[in-house]
């Protein structure tokens, strides 16, 4: 197969089985986002935000785009905005990975760093963001740009309900007794979650969260710190719908060091925090019991390992 560009190898990612992680009962698979052109899950949010930009005349070929980022939509749009021919500016908090910030430069970005209120390099926290989103803001304006906005732009969840569920349903159909993802701005989870539980009703959602930082289960922040890059922002995403979870699972930052080593060692898999933590929550989900004697499950591997 010959593909036009690197937009073209946006999305259509395999699901491997991490049987040597989990040898059962049941079947543990992972959606492999860290395979495409920007190395995450976001190159999906950040195609599908251009084009319907594009689509309604809201963005045309040459003009800015501006986005705050912790690197994974940044690197996206970068991708994407190389393609389609628009000046592409991220924007980020210090305290994201150093490795991150190469990346987008490498891929032609313009990068404004901002300073951390109360986080910590490799721990970037919701009031870090703020301060990031504001800055993004502001630039936008000055440059008469196109303002991302991942966290209020529906099509990010778009992208996921026209791509990730259709995906996953086509290999495992009723097959599925849940999905698991980590929430960030959102859109994996919704978008994905809304796809499955219209195509089979009672399937399981659950959403990962760092643990101190539960917001979607309602419990009070306690360290708003956390090595989980890209979820856990202290805060509920705006499109976020509780119907579409059906329960939250904690995970520690050990937890995430730990699974990301199991799967770089017993899968061969070298993948960042969040889809550890994604790894994680499965197998507390599958150890449980709650899905019978052999459940499968789906997960996300969010981001490439290299980030980091
Ligand atoms: C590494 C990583 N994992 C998970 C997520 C969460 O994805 P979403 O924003 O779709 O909730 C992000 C988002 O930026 C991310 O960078």
């Amino acid at each position: 197969m010959i593909s036009r560009s690197a937009i073209d190898l946006i999305g259509n990612t395999p699901l491997v089985t991490l049987d040597r992680l989990h040898s059962g009962p049941g079947q543990l698979l992972a959606k492999c986002e860290f395979m495409q052109p920007g190395g995450s899950v976001k190159d999906r949010a950040a195609l599908q935000i251009i084009n319907d930009a594009y689509d309604d005349k809201r963005l045309v070929k040459g003009r800015p785009v501006v986005e705050m980022t912790s690197g994974n939509m940044g690197a996206g749009l970068a991708v994407v905005c190389n393609v389609t021919g628009n000046p592409f500016v991220a924007v980020m908090s210090k305290g994201n990975s150093p490795a991150r910030v190469k990346m987008l430069e490498s891929l032609g970005a313009e990068v404004v760093l901002t300073s951390q209120v109360d986080g910590s390099p490799g721990m970037v926290t919701g009031k870090d963001i703020e301060v990031a989103t504001e800055e993004a803001i502001r630039i936008s304006k000055e440059k008469d740009a196109f303002y991302v906005d991942q966290f209020n732009n529906e099509s990010s969840l778009r992208a996921h309900e026209l791509g990730t569920g259709p995906e996953i349903w086509e290999e495992v159909g009723n097959e599925l007794d849940c999905f698991v993802a980590a929430v960030g701005s959102g859109g994996t989870f919704l978008g994905t979650s809304k796809y499955l539980k219209n195509r089979k009703a009672g399937l399981y959602c659950a959403a990962v969260e760092p643990e101190g930082t539960q917001v979607l289960s309602g419990k009070p922040i306690t360290d708003p710190r956390h090595v989980i890059q890209g979820i856990g922002y202290s805060l509920v995403p705006p499109h976020w719908d509780p119907k579409l979870c059906d329960e939250t699972v904690a995970v520690t930052d050990d937890e995430a060091i730990r699974y990301r080593s199991l799967l770089a060692e017993k899968e061969s898999l070298l993948v960042g925090y969040s889809a550890a933590a994604n790894v994680c929550a499965s197998v507390k989900l599958m150890n449980s019991g709650k899905f019978g004697k052999y459940p499968m499950v789906v997960t996300i591997l969010c981001d490439t390992g290299l980030k980091y």
